[in-house]
């Protein structure tokens, strides 16, 4: 082991093993999965497609990408699928190429509804290269159907989101096909936080109701990096062009070549998720969810957990995610609707199970890991934000610094680390 990135890699295998991992759109693969993206396939130049490769020396390489979108088409029960997008974002840029000319109407769920940056979010290429309108959610957190429609009838959209990166609640695709058929809009879902769930038959599948779908495949289903279009039927019978304006999207218009490595370890990913045993990791992580939500004291229909801190205090989301990251457990900081603090130094937490279910975790690990959090959650009362927008930089070094110095949360560290040492970590302990 002569590079120094080797030492700072097992450093990083030991935070993973001995902390709860929380956030939701992570998991851990497996060891096969990392031997295929470790793989020499990184050494080829491919572009194009299976058959219509720029570069010679292709034929290994087009069986694994034909045998990976066989797989995914296998999977989803879809006619077209496209696996070379880098990762989730250019996917979706791919999508909204290939369906939208620059300047046509986009819409997508509000970043601070619990959307995603490319449907439509302000800095975004979705927003800067095409006309963003976005749709929120009510008082009750759901899907604002009513503003929806008349969104979609006031401005006539091209193309409309279904898709979400922070909503605990299951999403209705057909009411979602009803607006837009009404405006005679492309439907597009981007199931990247829940492909896991729609797999394992937990959640409904968007196939039957939508043109295009877009799963990052890092997430829920528990592969490498990197991101998958698939076409439906409904969608090659809008567009029987559609494939072509995909594949022209990803390359010339957006990518060089495909990382072939990524595309042999998804392929390894999706046979793991054709086995039987996938649907029982898929039901658990929504078993574990709705255990951790509830003893959290709210609810969650899907794999995550969008929990509001405005009982702790004023825009608590830093230092609860400080605070919990001092204790091994990692999440992150999140808006929550309506967000009464600010968008910079929100109020809520997002954190989930589908990492904590792959290591083995099941309902009664859940009550005792939302007693954890809540007891680190005491620590930070009396912790609220400073009003004043020019303190607050200042005020949250310091936080930093206290809560690293806090005892209780070290002792629950030392807690945390016992108990998450325990379960094997795949990749390294090759359960
Ligand atoms: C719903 C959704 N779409 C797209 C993406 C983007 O994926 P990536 O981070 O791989 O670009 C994410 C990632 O968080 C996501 O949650």
């Amino acid at each position: 082991m002569s590079s120094k990135v080797f030492k700072l890699i097992a450093e990083e295998a030991h935070r993973q093993k001995y902390g709860l991992e929380m956030i939701p759109s992570e998991n851990y693969v497996s060891k096969d999965v990392l031997r295929a993206l470790g793989s020499i396939l990184t050494n080829k130049y491919s572009e194009g497609f299976p058959g219509r490769r720029y570069y010679g020396g292709n034929e290994v390489i087009d069986k694994i990408e034909n045998y990976a979108v066989d797989l995914a088409k296998e999977l989803f029960g879809v006619p077209a699928a496209f696996v070379q997008s880098y990762s989730g974002s250019p996917a979706n840029q791919a999508i909204t190429m290939a369906v939208c000319e620059p300047g046509e109407i986009v819409m997508g769920l509000a970043l601070s509804s619990g959307g995603h940056l490319t449907h439509g979010a302000k800095l975004n290429f979705s927003s800067i290269f095409f006309k963003a309108v976005n749709y929120t959610v009510g008082e009750d957190w759901k899907i604002n159907f009513g503003e929806l429609e008349a969104l979609a009838k006031k401005h006539k959209p091209k193309m409309i989101w279904v898709g979400t990166t922070a909503y605990p609640f299951k999403l209705d695709y057909k009411k979602f096909r009803k607006i837009a058929d009404e405006v005679n809009a492309t439907l597009v879902a981007d199931i990247s936080h829940i492909t896991g769930l729609i797999i394992g038959g937990v959640h409904e599948s968007p196939v039957p109701y939508v043109d295009i779908i877009m799963t990052t495949t890092h997430k829920t289903l528990r592969g490498p990096r990197g991101a998958m279009i698939l076409v439906t039927d409904r969608g090659l019978k809008r567009d029987p062009e559609i494939k072509g304006k995909i594949e022209r999207a990803i390359i010339p218009g957006i990518q060089g070549g495909p990382h072939n490595h990524q595309t042999a370890a998804i392929a390894v990913s999706l046979e793991e998720a054709l086995k039987p045993s996938f649907k029982k990791y898929a039901a658990q992580v929504a078993k574990n969810a709705a255990v951790l939500a509830r003893e959290l004291g709210t609810v969650s229909e899907t794999h995550l957990i969008l929990l509001t801190l405005t009982e702790y205090g004023y825009g608590m989301g830093y230092q609860a995610q400080y605070a919990l990251e001092e204790a091994g457990i990692t999440v992150n900081k999140n808006t929550i609707p309506g967000e009464p603090a600010s968008p910079f130094y929100p109020s809520g937490i997002r954190l989930g199970t589908p990492a904590l279910t792959t290591r083995g975790m099941k309902e009664k690990d859940m009550v005792k890991v939302a007693s954890w959090i809540k007891m680190v959650l005491e620590e930070i009362r009396s912790l609220d934000l400073p009003e004043e927008q020019e303190k607050r930089k200042d005020f949250l070094k310091e936080v930093r610094v206290k809560l690293h110095q806090n005892k209780n949360l070290k002792k629950i560290r030392k807690e945390v680390e016992k108990f998450a040492g325990k379960f094997p970590m795949p990749g390294v302990d090759d359960i």
